[in-house]
């Protein structure tokens, strides 16, 4: 029996991402992102949001269908990310993907986005092994999580109490008046600076903190006073050096918590996602760390860790080889769903 024929919509924040997968092939990978409409705020104006995917949903199908070169009829299901997300985004994402499964007669299958953010790696290196410790970092989640089965049975072990690590590298960004979104930015900045020029500090790593939780908004601080004391100065503000402390302090927490959890857990392979495993410091790092502790890491190329379509149609392929039973036609969006 072939593999199951899958589209995915994304909406749960600024891109209108539409996937189409065979199985753990991608045929189809279409985005429209508002990013740029949201850039002059400094951060996600969920209306404006909203209102972008509306006008990018069914071009942006029409554009993965072309691509892949399939016909509607032909799908063996339609997947949609149900949660957690910007609630008015969500909507238009699961409002287009019941449509479209309901007008064709095929299967509609909500799926976390959290998880679809761990299972598009399948696309790029093969079948997940089970089970698989992710640590997805972005704009709005930092998050471990420990996933037996990937279609039913993914779990959060710690997460951020404050501010997402993509969401501290945006402010910095700010801060050094870099461009939005920051993460970007501060990586290419980096590049010229001293990651070891200032000490900024690693938010719960005392002892007695929670082993697998977050916290950037004490680092974040910390750099905001650094940069304002030595504009009070009159002094120039070494920017490449500042990202360079900043990024390798956030590189730090992460990668150590992640190896951390392997190795409590007994699990050995440790997966990266979400925007902000694009960044090459912490690439690196992740790389020396989990070599150092014998763990396999994988982490998809950049255009797969952002937010996509392809990664909800490759959880959606999952679901349908294994069975799992459909969503109800009264799906709806969850902002906070839970994984
Ligand atoms: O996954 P994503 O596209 O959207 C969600 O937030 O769900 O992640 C976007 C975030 C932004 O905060 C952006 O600054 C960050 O990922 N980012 C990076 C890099 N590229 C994108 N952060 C650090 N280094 C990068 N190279
Ligand atoms: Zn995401």
């Amino acid at each position: 029996r072939e593999e199951p024929l899958v589209l995915g919509i994304e909406t749960s924040c600024d891109e209108t991402g539409v996937g189409i997968v065979r199985g753990r092939t991608l045929l189809a990978d279409a985005v429209a992102s508002s990013v740029d409409e949201h850039a002059r705020f400094g951060g996600v104006v969920p209306e404006v949001a909203s209102r972008a995917h509306l006008e990018a949903m069914v071009p942006t199908i029409e554009r993965a269908l072309k691509e892949a070169g399939v016909a509607p009829r032909d799908l063996d299901g339609i997947a949609v990310t149900a949660g957690p997300g910007l609630s008015g985004a969500l909507l238009v994402g699961v409002s287009a993907a019941k449509a479209y499964a309901y007008a064709l007669g095929k299967p509609l299958y909500g799926v976390n986005h959290l998880a679809s953010h761990i299972c598009v790696d399948q696309l790029e290196h093969g079948p997940l092994p089970e089970p698989t410790m992710a640590l997805l970092v972005s704009g709005g989640h930092s998050s471990l999580l420990l996933a037996p089965d990937i279609t039913s049975d993914v779990r959060p072990l710690g997460a951020t109490i404050d501010d997402a690590a993509g969401e501290a590298f945006d402010k910095i960004a700010r801060v050094l008046g870099l461009g939005f979104p920051g993460g970007p930015f501060i990586d290419r900045a980096a590049l010229e600076g001293d990651p070891k020029a200032i000490r900024f500090p690693r938010g719960l790593t005392g002892p007695r903190d929670a082993a697998y939780d977050f916290s950037f908004s004490g680092l974040k601080t910390s750099v905001a006073r650094w940069v304002e004391a030595r504009r009070a100065a009159g002094e120039p503000v070494p920017v490449a050096d500042v990202a360079a402390s900043f990024q390798e302090a956030v590189a730090d927490v992460l990668t150590r918590k992640a190896v951390r959890a392997c190795k409590d857990n007994g699990v050995g392979h440790l997966m990266i996602g979400g925007g902000v495993a694009a960044n090459s410091r912490l690439r690196a790092m992740a790389q020396r760390r989990c070599e150092d502790a014998g763990i396999v890491l994988r982490v998809p190329r950049p255009g797969l860790c952002t937010d996509n379509g392809a990664m909800v149609a490759a959880l959606g392929a999952e679901m349908v080889a294994r069975g799992r039973t459909p969503s109800a036609w009264d799906l709806s969006a969850d902002s906070s769903l839970p994984v």
